[in-house]
C-alpha cells in the first residue's frame, strides 16, 4: 500500500486548521535553513510541530483517547512546508520509519505526491545518501535521500497521488518505499503530519498496521470525502 486516503478533516475543525497554517508560516520564517539547497525544486522543510495548546487541540480533536495509551501510539508532530513551485527529492523517511498521517493544511489539486520503486531508482542511477545516525534529530529525519536526481519531477514513477491533495484531507502515507513530492502552485504548500509508534518503543507501525488500528478505532471529526 502506497497510500490510504480517509476522508476530510470536517468544517467544525476550520478555526484548528487556520491556527496550524498561522503557526507554520511562523515556524518557516523562524526556523534558518540547516544547509543551501543547491536543488531549487526541492525547498520543503520540515519542522517540528509542538505548540502544546495546538498539539492538544489537534490531538482531542481527531484521534480517540486509545491511540494515547495503546498499542499504537501518537508520539509526535511535524509540519511540512514547500515554498511556491518546489518539493522535495527522492526518499525515504528516517532511518527506518514506515508509515505517516498526514493532513493537508494548505494545498492544491495540482500538488503531487509520487512513489519509485527501488527497482526505478536503481534504473535512474539514484545513489543512496545516509546521514550520520549522530546527526541532528533533523537531519536523521532524512537520512535516506537519493541525492543526486535534482530533476525528479521528469521521472517516471509507481505511484502517484494527486487531484485531492486539497486543504483538509487527510491520508496515510508510506514512507518507506522511496518517494518526493511537488508543490504545483503559487503559494505555499503546508503538511501538517502526525508520526505513530508501537511497543516496543522506537517502532513505527507499517502503514496496513496504522491502516487497521484506525479502522477499529475510528477517528473523529473526519468525513468520507
Ligand atoms: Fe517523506
Amino acid at each position: 500500500m502506497y497510500y490510504k486516503l480517509l476522508g476530510r478533516i470536517s468544517e467544525d475543525l476550520t478555526d484548528l486548521l487556520n491556527d496550524i497554517k498561522i503557526e507554520s508560516l511562523r515556524l518557516w520564517d523562524e526556523t534558518p535553513s540547516i544547509k543551501v539547497m543547491p536543488n531549487i525544486l526541492s525547498r520543503a522543510r520540515v519542522i517540528q510541530f509542538q505548540d502544546p495548546a495546538l498539539v492538544k487541540r489537534l490531538r482531542e480533536s481527531i484521534f480517540p483517547e486509545i491511540f494515547q495509551d495503546t498499542d499504537i501510539r501518537v508520539i509526535n508532530h511535524q509540519v511540512f512546508v514547500a515554498p511556491p513551485h518546489s518539493g522535495n527529492i527522492i526518499h525515504k523517511d528516517g532511518v527506518a520509519k514506515k508509515s505517516a498521517f498526514n493532513i493537508i493544511i494548505q494545498g492544491t489539486k495540482n500538488d503531487w505526491t509520487r512513489w519509485y520503486s527501488d527497482e526505478l531508482i536503481e534504473s535512474f542511477g539514484g545513489k543512496l545518501h545516509v546521514l550520520s545516525l549522530h546527526a541532528s534529530n533533523l537531519a536523521k529525519r532524512y537520512s535516506r535521500n537519493i541525492s543526486n536526481l535534482p530533476n525528479f519531477p521528469e521521472l517516471p514513477y509507481t505511484e502517484e497521488l494527486t487531484g485531492l491533495m486539497l486543504p483538509g484531507t487527510v491520508y496515510l502515507i508510506n514512507t518507506d518505499i522511496y518517494h518526493a513530492f511537488f508543490n504545483n502552485s503559487d503559494e505555499f504548500r503546508i503538511v501538517l503530519q502526525t508520526n505513530f509508534v508501537k511497543d516496543p518503543p522506537d517502532r513505527n507501525p507499517a502503514v496496513e498496521e496504522l491502516d487497521a488500528k484506525i479502522q477499529h478505532t475510528g477517528l473523529l471529526n473526519v468525513n468520507p470525502l
